[in-house]
C-alpha cells in the first residue's frame, strides 16, 4: 500500500470528526473552483479526493443525465457520506469509488475533465500520482484543483510547528504530505510537467475565514495521526493555540487562507 499514513489518517475516527467540522468552512472554494472547471453537459468528471462528495454533486448537476460524475477517495466513512448525499440529492449519474489515485484504475475513464477541492495534496509522489490521474484522461482534457499556497503565506496553518511534532520520515524529493505540499508554485509546476501536464497556470485568490474562536487550535487536528504521547501532544496544541491567538479578535478567528487554482491540460 503507498499511502498507508494517509489511509489510516483518512480512515481514523478523530481525524474524520476534525474533517466533519471543517468541511462547512471550505465551501466557499466550490465556486471558484467550478468557474475554472466549467462543467460541460454530457462530460465525464472525475474528482479527486472527493471525500464527502459535495463538489462532486455539484459537477453531476451541471453535467446532467448525459454525462457523469465519478468521485475517487481513500476513506471509506466519507465515501459512504458521500454515497448517502448522492441517494438524498436524488442525482443517479454521481459514482464514487474506494481507489488510491496515486496507483489505483478509476473506473470510467477517459474523463473529459478532472477536478479537486484539496484533495491532491496528501499523496507520497506527487509525479507518480499526477500522471496516474493524466492517463484517466482524454488528451487535452483539463485538470483544474484548488490547494493551499505555501507556508509563509498561511502563516495561521502553523506548519513550522507542526514539522517539528511530525514523525520523521525518509528522505524524499516530494514535500510531506499535508494540506500546504503543493503551495510552492515552482515545484508543483515541475511535478506536473514531469507527469506530462501543459499549459499550467496559477491563479492566487484568497478565501477569508471568520469563526468562532473554539478554544481549539485551527490545526489541533493535524496532531491527531503523529501517534504524540500525551505531554507532548499537549505541548503541541499549546504552541498551536499561542500561534492562533495572533488571529483572534473579540472572540473570532479572523484570517485569509491564501489559495491557488492550478489549471493544467492532459497531453495532447
Ligand atoms: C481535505 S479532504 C477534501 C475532501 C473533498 N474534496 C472536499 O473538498 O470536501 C482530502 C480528501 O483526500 C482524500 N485522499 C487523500 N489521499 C488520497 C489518495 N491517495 N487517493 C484518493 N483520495 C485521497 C482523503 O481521504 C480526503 O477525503
Amino acid at each position: 500500500m503507498v499511502n498507508e499514513g494517509m489511509q489510516r489518517q483518512w480512515n481514523s475516527p478523530e481525524f474524520l470528526n476534525m474533517w466533519r467540522g471543517l468541511e462547512p468552512t471550505v465551501s466557499g472554494l466550490t465556486a471558484p473552483l467550478m468557474a475554472a472547471l466549467q462543467p460541460k453537459p454530457g462530460e465525464r468528471v472525475l474528482d479527486v479526493g472527493c471525500g464527502g462528495g459535495l463538489p462532486t454533486l455539484e459537477v453531476a448537476a451541471a453535467v446532467g443525465p448525459t454525462g457523469s460524475a465519478t468521485g475517487a477517495d481513500i476513506s471509506e466513512d466519507l465515501l459512504e457520506l458521500a454515497r448517502s448525499r448522492a441517494a438524498e440529492s436524488g442525482l443517479r449519474n454521481a459514482t464514487f469509488v474506494n481507489a488510491d489515485v496515486q496507483v489505483d484504475r478509476v473506473p470510467g475513464a477517459p474523463f473529459d475533465a478532472v477536478f479537486s477541492r484539496l484533495g491532491v495534496m496528501f499523496f507520497s509522489d506527487f509525479v507518480e500520482s499526477f500522471s496516474n490521474i493524466g492517463r484517466h484522461m482524454k488528451p487535452g482534457g483539463r485538470l483544474v484543483f484548488v490547494c493551499f499556497q505555501s507556508a509563509t503565506a498561511n502563516p495561521w496553518f502553523g506548519a513550522n510547528i507542526l514539522a517539528k511534532y511530525a514523525p520523521p520520515r525518509p528522505p524524499s524529493r516530494f514535500p510531506p504530505p499535508t494540506p500546504l505540499a503543493l503551495g510552492e508554485e515552482a515545484l508543483t509546476r515541475e511535478f506536473l510537467a514531469e507527469a506530462g501536464f501543459r499549459g499550467v497556470s496559477f491563479e492566487a485568490f484568497d478565501d477569508p475565514m471568520d469563526a468562532p474562536f473554539t478554544g481549539e487550535p485551527m490545526s489541533g487536528g493535524m496532531l491527531a495521526p503523529m501517534g504524540l504521547a500525551p505531554d507532548v501532544r499537549a505541548k503541541a496544541m499549546q504552541e498551536l493555540l499561542a500561534n492562533d491567538q495572533r488571529f483572534v479578535e473579540a472572540d473570532r478567528v479572523k484570517t485569509i487562507r491564501k489559495m491557488w487554482i492550478v489549471r493544467a491540460n492532459a497531453r495532447g
